[in-house]
């Protein structure tokens, strides 16, 4: 079933409508301890739904996205009497809706699920397209199902209250979406400041909703993620092999920022292997620079980089590195492969790029 997509600030009013609609037995927030702090208050004051459901609370961090996360939910579902017509709603960022999205699917063979993402990574990514998942095994995202939410109801009003580099975190899921898309939504995006002068989280929305079109468009194409879908992965590669360089040495940085110094990595490899064009390579490499810094690669980080790369779960075999790379904006090349010289050769351009 395709997943229903709400863009409003009006959040409350929404959810209220929608759960009107379905008439369910009974509803369950499952939340997180920052959420629950900072944001279900303001839903419970504009929404009668909240304010009478029962609450499930995890704790925050993707630390927490285990299997003890996902045996508190379920305890509490089976505590709360949930059947097959309860409803449950996943109010948070990634965490809340992967786990809460795997418990709802898992429980009794599944309850149906609705997202209120509450951070823009959580929006404009975690909360549509029906991936859910815990880590196991300390891998990410090791057991999970495609389980579509019946609807996400997305909205930039929480967004004030987040930390800026979580804002950043989510706008470079934004930048990947517009590279996928095409010449005028990326520039719009690059001429949008996600900071300054003021964060002004309403007039985001737009971009949102564009960002997240992109995103469903590829993925109503190909749920199961088998072919065009993995032209979501762009960045990711190279991202998750620095997010985990980063977290091995001490220094981790937030999943976002590692996808925006994949991307300029990313798109380098494509101009040498695709013929993407090399000024809006440059464009993106000073965006991100400027936005979210650089990250800091000596020559002697290379080899460790690229095993992770190796390990990455996208490969088919350890010898082949797997990239989703572009011949142009909206051009995306799915399961293209690259050699361990010619990544050596990107990330020396990255370096260049950024001033390293
Ligand atoms: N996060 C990429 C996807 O949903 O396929």
């Amino acid at each position: 079933m395709e997943q229903k997509l709400i863009f409003t600030n009006a959040v409350g009013n929404a959810l209220d409508n929608l759960v009107d609609a379905l008439d369910a037995a009974s509803v369950t927030i499952i939340t997180d301890t920052n959420t629950l702090r900072l944001v279900l208050p303001l839903l419970q004051a504009d929404s009668r739904t909240a304010a009478s459901a029962r609450i499930i609370t995890i704790k925050s961090d993707d630390i927490n996205k285990n299997l003890d996360g996902l045996k508190h939910v379920w305890t509490g579902l089976a505590e709360g009497d949930v059947t097959r017509k309860s409803l449950i709603i996943n109010l948070g960022g990634g965490v809340v809706t992967d786990l809460g999205g795997f418990a709802a699917a898992t429980f009794k063979r599944g309850i149906p699920y609705i997202n209120i993402p509450t951070t823009l990574l959580g929006a404009v990514d975690a909360s549509v397209g029906g991936k859910t998942a815990i880590n196991f095994n300390g891998l990410k995202n090791q057991l999970g199902t495609f389980t579509e939410a019946l609807a996400s109801v997305i909205s930039t009003v929480y967004l004030n209250t987040l930390p800026r580099q979580e804002i950043l975190s989510g706008y470079a899921e934004m930048l990947k979406h517009g590279l996928l898309d095409d010449t005028d939504t990326f520039a719009s995006l690059l001429k949008y400041n996600p900071i300054y002068p003021d964060f002004e989280s309403e007039s985001l929305l737009p971009l949102l909703r564009k960002s997240v079109s992109v995103k469903s468009r590829i993925v109503e194409a190909d749920p199961l993620e088998k072919g065009p879908r993995k032209a979501l992965n762009l960045g990711h590669t190279a991202g998750h092999a620095i997010e985990a360089f980063a977290m091995k040495h001490g220094k981790p940085i937030p999943h976002g920022y590692a996808v925006a110094h994949g991307l300029v990595i990313e798109l380098v490899l494509s101009h040498i292997r695709l013929g993407f064009p090399a000024e809006t390579l440059r464009q993106l490499a000073a965006y991100i620079l400027e936005n979210y810094g650089a990250f800091d690669i000596r020559c002697d980080d290379y080899d460790e980089l690229i095993s992770y790369m190796r390990a990455d779960k996208k490969n088919s075999t350890p010898d082949e590195i797997n990239f989703t790379l572009l011949h142009a904006i909206g051009k995306p090349q799915t399961d293209c492969t690259a050699a361990p010289g010619q990544i050596g050769a990107a990330i020396d351009i990255y370096r260049d790029l950024t001033g390293l």
